[in-house]
């Protein structure tokens, strides 16, 4: 096993959250107490959201009355569409979902908080559609945000594809995002959880998180992992080009984790709904050059794959552009970030750490004039 460095708050608690562990001390990663295994095998991603955010399992009736509730949310308004159409084609899909949290910041503002679970159901029920609107504009097409799709999942892909999802496409889209809901104090998370704690508003909070998932070493992983596992056409040549990216010290996305050490409870799930979509597509390839790039990053480093890993080749079964998989990681994870601001809000109290001063001694400050 490769030593962790310190710094970066490894290890370090910042604070007490009832909203979900990540299963250090036996206790398994679960949300409110459920087994994310549990979850994933007998519950839909809104089932889901409404244990974070209203803080119980929904019954049937609450169940369809919450999904009857996200669906009547899905249209946008007319002053975002037109924002939408003003971010160039080239941006990155990351841009369109921070702005449009922004956006609708600005037209449907927070004014008193008591909306807030309704503002986290408003962007659960919008995201899709802002993302894929702003897709298809750019491709000629205006469509509307609105299906009869009761998932999100259902609802994201119909958008994307124009049609209503194979039925194992869909399933296995709603279980990463169930598995992509939450996970305690991410770097993310955090973000909105120190917005929030500045008493700011709730969009203001989603955005700091958006921004915050986009990176590399955080959600963005699992774009980065899809650009490798692509450039390899057999397991051998995996072997090969990722033996050699461990002799530069490059990062391997989709591998390591910072609080889990031995495995990510998370990767198995997804995995095996990855090689269930290979085994449906004929595909022999993308599962072949994942698995060689798993069993090279265990032996040489003793790091195993995160969700991100193996949510990408997923992702790509599911027929869904590589640069839409952070975004659709938002679509999921707007539920946690959710409950963590309500949580911060409930028991409150700014997040202002201290940071250990190794800058120069005072010195005498020097006229600008005599500066050379
Ligand atoms: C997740 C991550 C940021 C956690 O990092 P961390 O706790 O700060 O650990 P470090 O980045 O300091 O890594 C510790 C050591 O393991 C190595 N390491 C960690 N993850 C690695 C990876 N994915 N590929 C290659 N080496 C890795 C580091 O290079 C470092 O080695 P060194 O001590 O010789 O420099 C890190 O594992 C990473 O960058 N992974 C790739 C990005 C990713 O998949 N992110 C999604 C996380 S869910």
């Amino acid at each position: 096993m490769t030593a962790k460095k310190t710094g970066g708050l490894a290890g370090i608690s910042a604070g007490e959250s009832a909203v979900c562990t990540v299963g250090l001390a036996g206790k398994g990663l679960n949300y409110r107490g459920y087994s994310i295994h549990d979850l994933a095998e007998h519950a839909c991603f809104e089932e889901v959201a409404y244990l974070l955010i209203y803080g119980k399992l929904p019954n049937q009736t609450e169940l369809t009355n919450y999904q009857s509730q996200l669906q009547s949310m899905r249209k946008l308004p007319d002053a975002l569409l037109q924002v939408l159409k003003l971010i160039p084609k080239t941006a990155h899909p990351m841009d369109v979902l921070r702005t449009t949290c922004s956006m609708l910041g600005s037209l449907e503002p927070e004014n008193n908080t008591e909306k807030q679970s309704q503002i986290a159901d408003r962007l659960l029920a919008c995201f899709p559609g802002a993302l894929t609107y702003w897709y298809h504009f750019h491709r000629g097409q205006e469509i509307s945000t609105e299906t009869e799709e009761e998932t999100i999942a259902g609802h994201f892909l119909h958008l994307l594809h124009g049609k209503k999802a194979d039925a194992l496409i869909e399933r296995a889209t709603d279980v990463s995002l169930i598995l992509y809901a939450e996970h305690e104090f991410n770097a993310s998370t955090f973000a909105a959880r120190v917005t929030a704690a500045t008493l700011s508003d709730f969009y203001s909070a989603i955005t700091s998180a958006i921004g915050t998932l986009r990176g590399p070493l955080h959600g963005g992983a699992n774009e980065f992992a899809m650009h490798l596992i692509e450039k390899f056409d057999n397991a051998a040549q995996a072997e090969q080009g990722v033996g050699e990216m461990l002799v530069r010290k490059d990062k391997i996305m989709g591998f390591g984790h910072r609080v889990y050490t031995v495995s990510d409870p998370r990767s198995d799930i997804i995995k095996s709904w990855a090689a269930k979509l290979a085994e449906q597509n004929g595909d022999t390839k993308l599962m072949a050059v994942s698995n060689a790039i798993e069993k090279l990053m265990w032996d040489e480093k003793k790091l195993f794959p995160n969700l991100d890993f193996y949510s990408a080749s997923a992702y790509h079964f599911c027929g869904i552009p590589v640069d839409m998989y952070t975004p659709v990681f938002v679509f999921a994870r707007t539920a946690g970030w959710a409950a963590h601001i309500i949580e911060q809000r409930n028991n409150n109290r700014l997040i202002r750490p201290t940071s250990e001063y190794i800058g120069p001694e005072p010195q005498t400050y020097i006229a600008l004039a005599e500066r050379v």
